[in-house]
């Protein structure tokens, strides 16, 4: 299935540049055949990678960036989010539903994403950690 590449984009580490990012990705995929109703899903969950990559992965250090690609295929948009940061395990993060973690206000970021998105995958690269995030498109994108 050909992936077409529709946005390459880099930010520094800094939550300052979330908000664009949001809005960014919200413009771009209202502009294609992308359910409605499943916007929200994929602005939450680009939010939380992006989010993960600034503070876990590159640890806010603004000399390094955020990567962050938009491609669509016939059947699914896929947004891919890499940090330069040292990768992770992510078999080792507490699972957040386990009584012991349930009050904690953070550790649901993964969670998250894994509910909203239809498919997540996780690369670690020499060059940093990639998260790839896919939603299908029920009637085609
Ligand atoms: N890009 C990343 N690089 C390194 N570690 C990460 C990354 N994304 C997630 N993690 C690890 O996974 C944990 C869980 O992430 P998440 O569920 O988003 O919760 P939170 O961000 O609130 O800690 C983080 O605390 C961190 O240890
Ligand atoms: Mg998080």
């Amino acid at each position: 299935m050909p992936l077409k590449k529709l946005v390459d984009l880099s930010i520094p580490s800094s939550q300052d540049y979330l908000p664009q990012v949001d809005s960014f990705v919200e413009k771009l995929l209202k502009a294609t055949k992308f359910p409605k109703d499943d916007l929200d899903d994929v602005a939450i969950s680009v939010s939380e990678a992006v989010n993960n990559a600034i503070l876990h992965g590159n640890q806010s250090d603004e000399s390094k960036k955020v990567f962050i690609k938009v491609y669509l295929s016939k059947k699914y948009i896929r947004i891919s989010v890499r940090d330069e940061g040292g990768g992770f395990k992510p078999e080792r993060v507490p699972d957040p539903t386990e009584d012991e973690n349930l009050l904690k206000a953070s550790g649901r970021g993964l969670l998250i994403m894994q509910h909203l998105m239809d498919r997540l995958a996780f690369k670690p690269t020499s060059k940093g950690t990639e998260i790839i995030l896919d939603k299908f498109c029920p009637e085609g994108c």
